[in-house]
């Protein structure tokens, strides 16, 4: 199938594209290999990517489900040089350990942040619920959301 869709603000436009494969593996064909594969099943969250604005596992959803949507990835978080003000707050509050989990918690952050810019810790943790992480415990993935938060000029 021909599928269009938007990454990370670009216009894709691909032929032949089999429709049935997952959007992870679509991803990751592009060479967009941020996003991870975990479990394949739906339960870590390492896929974890936005469609149109929502977080979604895309191990579970095919393909072509992207069509005419807006998918982003971690790779269209930072805007060159300059890291998303989550990106900086998970390294400021060390909340990256093998980083294997980090792609799909930035991913679910971020779709927290932009429909609630000042969450309390019951939201943050409820975003997140679907990310799993075996390195950190936790606390300080949840701290570095709420630094980002906090962060006065946080871009969408
Ligand atoms: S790889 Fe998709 S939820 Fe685990
Ligand atoms: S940092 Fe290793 S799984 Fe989260």
């Amino acid at each position: 199938m021909r599928l269009r869709f938007s990454l990370n603000g670009q216009a894709m436009d691909l032929a032949d594209m089999d429709g049935s494969q997952s959007l992870l593996s679509l991803l990751r064909g592009l060479g967009f290999t941020g996003s991870k594969e975990g479990c394949g099943v739906g339960e870590c969250g390492a896929c974890t990517v936005l469609l149109d604005g929502l977080s979604v596992d895309s191990c579970l959803l095919p393909a072509a489900k992207a069509q005419g949507r807006a998918v982003r990835t971690v790779e269209g978080l930072a805007q060159g040089e300059s890291l998303h003000p989550l990106q900086e707050a998970f390294l400021e509050a060390g909340a990256v350990q093998c980083g294997y989990c980090t792609p799909g918690m930035l991913m679910s952050a971020t779709a927290l942040l932009e429909r609630h810019p000042r969450p309390g810790d019951a939201e943050i943790t409820e975003a997140l619920e679907g990310n799993l992480c075996r390195c950190t415990g936790y606390q300080d993935i949840i701290e570095a959301v709420r630094l980002a938060a906090a962060k006065p000029e946080r871009k969408p």
